[in-house]
């Protein structure tokens, strides 16, 4: 494919557009239950104006557009209030939870390499429900990870977390909640434990940060979690998350400069001039800034409480459908609008369960230790809690009734994924995907299906080939 010789007509571009659109996963119908957070069409159409007003303004630097720096500030300083930080809490926007989390691992690398002397080979403590973002930071930035075994509630456990604490640690982290089980860390706890050893904490609040405070204003019982902690050093919250901005912007806060000053870069020899930035990338759209500080201001506490609300009431009926069927068990105690569930003792299989979800229409996320199913419950769920409770009571019947269905289509690959003792191979196989999917192509882009949900691999030719590859290795092997 090249770029078309003579520049093609609008409204035939645009009726392509409407078209890969068509063929798209049609979340709004709430079948999908991840990935996408939204309000109403009033709310999206609103934050695609503010987007668009600032799409060509480039944030590349906080010194050409003063609008754009003020937003900036303005979502930072809304966000240390609703986070409840002190004074002194400072800090910048990313374009998302990834950004952040890598931002906040590279500053504190930064700090440890000036107030640290000690540390010889960074690391990191954390919990094996944190999220993989951290993973990749410390990947990219050669730390070492060290994960700590969480309980059978799927919580953080600060006893197991002291035991990995050594003089090369220069950061432990919790979750706010966690993604998978929606799970909130014991945070003062782990504070505690940082503190002792005079270590920075960071709370990551990416999809927890807009939400949380709201479901606790609503009288939902937790335990303190964000700046109110004594220890806390820094949080990440993603206002394209719950704060229903548009995608590309987090919050990274600090509890004081003197941790966020070495998140900025500086250079003086470039031929170009003296060139400075604040966080990880260069040009960017003023575009999620925007959208983000309107979303806060047309939202206000009021309607965002409204919306928790609204969500929550429908968190709880799930909830109370799921405990309704006796083989079915909500992992942990979740703090918010996510939770996982699993069958007891795994029976019926629930990759079994989720094949014949899937067969129905709905968009999960599997999930492993333990094999579970995911729901981040969503505005656009609300309507369809009923026929999804529904449409599970069948799938279990049906799994209970066809136990040979546990080694058929996706669940016996899922259920061999889960399973198998070597992740090394596992790996190896994901990264043969992708090469398989980014190896260049002639003419368009078949075989390339959309991803089911961001925690399962696409049904692609390649995945199908992975499982015939995993099939053949474990008869090899066992
Ligand atoms: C707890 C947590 N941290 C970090 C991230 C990463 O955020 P992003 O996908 O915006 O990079 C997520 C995403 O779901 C998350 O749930």
């Amino acid at each position: 494919m090249q770029i078309p010789a003579r520049g093609r007509d609008k409204a035939e571009i645009l009726s392509d557009l409407q078209a890969f659109h068509d063929s798209d996963i049609a979340w709004k119908t709430g079948r999908i239950w991840s990935m996408m957070y939204s309000v109403d069409e009033e709310h999206k159409t609103l934050v695609e104006e503010a987007y668009r007003s600032f799409l060509t303004e480039n944030y590349i630097s906080p010194f050409t557009f003063a609008s754009l720096q003020r937003m900036e500030q303005e979502v930072i300083a809304m966000s240390k209030n609703l986070l409840n930080g002190p004074e002194s809490v400072c800090g910048t926007m990313t374009s998302g939870g990834t950004e952040s989390i890598f931002l906040c691992v590279y500053t504190y690398r930064e700090w440890a390499r000036k107030n640290r002397p000690q540390v010889q080979h960074p690391e990191l403590v954390m919990s094996s429900t944190t999220h993989p973002a951290f993973e990749k930071a410390a990947h990219i930035l050669n730390i070492k990870i060290r994960r700590a075994k969480v309980d059978e509630n799927q919580a953080a456990q600060p006893a197991e977390m002291a035991k990995l604490v050594n003089k090369n640690t220069i950061l432990i982290v919790a979750s706010a909640p966690s993604y998978p089980h929606g799970i909130l860390d014991p945070v003062q706890e782990i504070a505690v434990l940082a503190q002792k050893h005079q270590l920075p904490l960071h709370v990551d609040a990416c999809v927890g940060g807009f939400m949380l405070p709201w479901v606790e204003k609503l009288g939902y019982s937790m335990p303190a979690w964000d700046f109110r902690v004594p220890g806390v050093t820094s949080m990440s919250a993603d206002a394209h998350k719950f704060g229903y901005g548009a995608k590309g912007a987090s919050v990274l806060l600090f509890s004081k400069m003197d941790y966020l000053r070495h998140q900025f870069f500086v250079s003086t020899e470039w031929a170009g001039g003296v060139y400075a930035s604040s966080t990880l990338m260069g040009s960017r759209s003023g575009g999620p800034i925007a959208a983000a500080w309107t979303a806060m201001q047309h939202l206000g506490q009021n309607r965002y409480l409204d919306l928790a609300r609204e969500i929550m009431e429908g968190v709880d009926r799930l909830k109370m459908g799921l405990e309704g069927i006796p083989e079915v068990q909500i992992i942990g105690h979740p703090a918010m609008n996510i939770l996982a569930y699993c069958t007891h003792r795994n029976k019926p299989d629930i990759f079994v369960v989720a094949d014949l979800l899937i067969e129905k229409g709905w968009v999960l996320d599997r999930q492993h230790l333990p094999n579970s199913i995911h729901l981040t419950v969503m505005r656009h769920n609300l309507p369809v809690i009923g026929q999804y409770l529904s449409d599970l009571k069948e799938a279990i019947a049906t799994a209970k009734a066809n136990p040979n269905l546990v080694a058929q289509g996706e669940a016996a690959m899922y259920g061999i994924l889960s399973r198998l003792p070597m992740r090394g191979m596992v790996e190896k196989n994901v990264r043969k995907i992708f090469e398989d999917l980014y190896t260049a192509k002639t003419g368009t882009a078949e075989g390339t299906e959309a991803a089911e949900s961001p925690g399962t691999m696409p049904n692609t030719p390649a995945w199908m080939g992975m499982l015939n590859r995993i099939l053949r290795w474990k008869e090899r092997w066992f």
